[in-house]
């Protein structure tokens, strides 16, 4: 009996380690790392001389089938698992949001039924708390035993997301003891909505007053305070698609003081500033997502941040609207665009291509931070988020020196325009396995709708702090 793959002579990378070797791969996990790994009776061998092997991408923040701003987002489980295996990501973790008046269990059952005859990759929730009282707080002990060990809050949008400071303060608690993560929303919402009705007033409607009404310090204020808050109920925060310096500062601070606060960022805040919005009509809708853009000078910033962990993961925040129709809704009003951008098939090359190509950090940081650490922090690792044996095989043969202009025109998701259209990459996915399956090879897709599988994620687990 012989193994059913091997990936033959690639360099693998991990977060800590290069070498070549062959990995083999039995019933969906890797059986074996090794030199020249016995050929004979395997069911197929992979060539990948010349080329990296990575573990699988994990993007840890994606809005796949969700409701949102009176429409839906654009891409549903296959869509944007199938775009986001053409990208090099075979495991994402969607938000399961629990109206006002659910409970969160309902919250679960509604996005396993979205997810499970339709994932081509393998997927998790955090679960989006939008009312939390004690029946809630005592669900948050319950969905943690079955696998859902992360929650989001959020600090804006009132009256829809938004939670008080106590009820932010309880669910704190509550992972405090129960080993889950809180992921924030970190942006002062009251303060927001009083800049906003005050430019709607003054008849400031155009889409770039979405961003115009959103400042760095809301953003900055509310990193703040859920550190703060995290502090007090001694609980670990992880702050979701940070985008400015004043909040990635407060992290900064809060992790020098030894506390377990991480952050992610995103490809958008990495590559697009709010220049972004000087394009003719309503096109800067394309560009309208929160937090928003921000002046240039952050990307150096941030770039600096993941480079110096003080930024831990880049996500996508993959939130797809299309403009015609969908973006459209908000033509006569900024506070009618849906909200979000669509980013989840290109992470990995923007990372690699800005990342290490441009010589920012090197190829195992930026596998720590689009697979290894989404891995731990989520409960994930070491069954994915790493290539090591008994691990799934979730593997990427990456081509370093491909070249490759992104556009809508070749792009997988189901959306009419892309955020980075045109921008040139270094660096793309030749072959993406998902437990040992082929799923894309070159521009082919093999998988199938369905083949993915939740994966129920244990607690936290502490890194680098
Ligand atoms: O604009 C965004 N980011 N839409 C998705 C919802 C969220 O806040 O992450
Ligand atoms: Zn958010
Ligand atoms: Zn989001």
């Amino acid at each position: 009996m012989g193994f059913d793959t091997i990936i033959a002579n690639g360099q693998i990378v991990t977060a800590t380690d290069t070498y070549s070797a062959d990995i083999a791969i039995s019933a969906g996990k890797i059986d074996a790392v090794g030199q020249n790994l016995p050929r004979q009776n395997a069911g197929r061998v992979l060539d990948a001389a010349g080329k990296y092997v990575f573990p699988g991408g994990i993007d840890v923040h994606t809005h796949l089938d969700m409701p949102f701003g009176g429409t839906t987002s654009a891409d549903d489980f296959e869509t944007g698992t199938r775009a986001a295996a053409f990208g090099g990501t075979t495991t994402l973790i969607d938000f399961a949001i629990q109206y006002k008046g659910q409970s969160l269990r309902m919250a679960f059952d509604t996005w396993m039924k979205k997810a499970s005859e339709k994932a081509v990759g393998d997927y998790a929730f955090h679960c989006i708390i939008t009312e939390l009282g004690e029946t809630q707080l005592k669900e948050m002990n319950a969905l943690v035993r079955e696998g859902v060990t992360s929650f989001k809050l959020f600090m804006a949008y009132p009256g829809v997301f938004m939670l008080d400071d106590a009820s932010i303060f309880k669910a704190l608690q509550t992972t405090a003891k129960n080993g889950g993560l809180v992921c924030m929303h970190a942006e002062n919402g009251s303060a927001i909505d009083v800049i906003v009705q005050q430019a709607l007033a003054e008849g400031k409607k155009a889409p770039k007053y979405h961003a115009l009404t959103r400042p760095t310090t809301a953003e900055a204020e509310a990193t703040a305070r859920a550190i703060a808050l995290a502090e007090m109920a001694g609980a670990p925060v992880y702050i979701v698609h940070l985008s400015c310096n004043d909040a990635l500062e407060k992290v900064r601070e809060a992790r020098d003081r030894g506390l377990p606060v991480y952050a992610e960022t995103c490809p958008q805040y990495l590559y697009l500033s709010i220049d972004n919005f000087d394009v003719p009509g309503f096109e800067g809708a394309k560009y309208v997502f929160t937090p928003p853009l921000r002046e240039k000078w952050h990307q150096e910033k941030l770039w600096n941040g993941l480079k110096r962990d003080h930024l831990q993961v880049v996500s996508t925040d993959h939130c797809p609207f299309c403009f015609k129709e969908q973006k459209e809704l908000g033509k006569d009003d900024f506070t009618k665009i849906p909200n979000g951008g669509p980013g989840i098939e290109h992470r990995m090359s923007l990372i690699y291509s800005g990342g290490v190509a441009q010589g920012r950090f090197s190829v195992n940081r930026f596998v720590e931070l689009v697979s290894t650490t989404p891995a731990k922090l989520f409960g994930l690792y070491p069954r994915k988020g790493t290539i090591a044996v008994g691990s799934d095989a979730d593997l990427v043969v990456f081509d370093r020196n491909r070249k490759h202009t992104i556009s809508a025109k070749t792009h997988h998701m189901r959306v009419d325009y892309s955020m980075f259209e045109g921008i040139e990459v270094t660096g793309m996915p030749d072959v993406v396995l998902s437990r040992g399956q082929v799923l894309v090879e070159g521009d082919k897709f093999l998988g199938r709708a369905g083949q993915g599988q939740f994966v129920k994620r244990s607690t936290y687990l502490r890194v680098n702090n």
